[in-house]
């Protein structure tokens, strides 16, 4: 029996539709694992820190600290069979270009890596980062997440969710761009209001940042 953690990143969370459409795809693909604990919240400094100390030496490393930040996410552990690679393969690879359409993030991604959700890579790092979210979140494995996650979806199920391929489609032009780079950001803002109902003109721009920051590092690298 193994565990791992989920936290849909703040992608999915704001958009809340989106995040209900998740969480509830994953327990139809996963209809016998067990959800533990349940948080929405913003992630501090040093968590994220932590989270990603495996990435520390990354060229994206700051980019991940800012992404995580934008807005809250959402924890929860699921147990059971083979769970690691069976909620990866449910949320696909790990650049939206690159994951399957069938895949939550080929469905919902936005772009490059702002992708939806992070799930563990392996049964002994999934244990470690469990430790650390129980030790620095409170996350609490005591409470059945199933009831949480349930009212969750049942509260954001009718929120919109329509504004993926526009927002792929500015960020396509933005990537062919090189001169006259302005308005990206805002009409990126404009697209996610309607998705994103309890979050502010200033969230939704961070948010948008973070979408455009993902891109400038994909060309850095190349
Ligand atoms: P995750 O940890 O979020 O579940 O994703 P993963 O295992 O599929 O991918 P990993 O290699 O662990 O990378 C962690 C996250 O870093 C972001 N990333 N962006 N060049 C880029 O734009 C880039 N490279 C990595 C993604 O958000 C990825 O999920
Ligand atoms: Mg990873």
């Amino acid at each position: 029996m193994e565990q791992t953690l989920l936290v849909l990143k703040p992608d999915a969370t704001m958009r809340r539709g989106v995040g209900a459409a998740v969480l509830d795809q994953i327990m139809t693909n996963l209809p016998d694992i067990k959800f533990k604990g349940f948080l929405e919240m913003a992630v501090p400094g040093h968590l994220a820190e932590q989270h990603y100390a495996i990435h520390k030496e990354k060229f994206f490393y700051p980019w991940l600290l800012q992404f995580i930040q934008v807005g809250n996410i959402i924890a929860t552990v699921l147990e059971g069979e083979k769970v690691v690679n069976r909620l990866r393969d449910v949320l696909g690879a790990t650049f939206v270009e690159k994951a399957s359409p069938d895949s939550l993030r080929g469905k919902y991604g936005l772009v490059g890596g702002v992708n939806v959700a992070h799930a563990s890579d392996e049964p002994a790092n999934a244990l470690n980062e469990i430790t650390l979210w129980q030790q620095e979140a409170n996350l609490d494995l005591t409470i059945d997440g199933l009831e949480p996650i349930n009212k969750y979806i049942t509260r954001w199920r009718e929120a919109p969710v329509f504004a993926t391929q526009d927002i792929r489609q500015i960020c396509e032009e933005y990537s062919q761009e090189y001169c006259f780079r302005t308005g990206y950001l805002e009409k990126i803002v404009e697209l996610l209001v309607d998705e994103c109902p309890d979050w502010s003109n200033q969230d939704l721009q961070s948010l948008a940042d973070a979408i455009l920051g993902n891109m400038d590092l994909d060309r850095n690298k190349s």
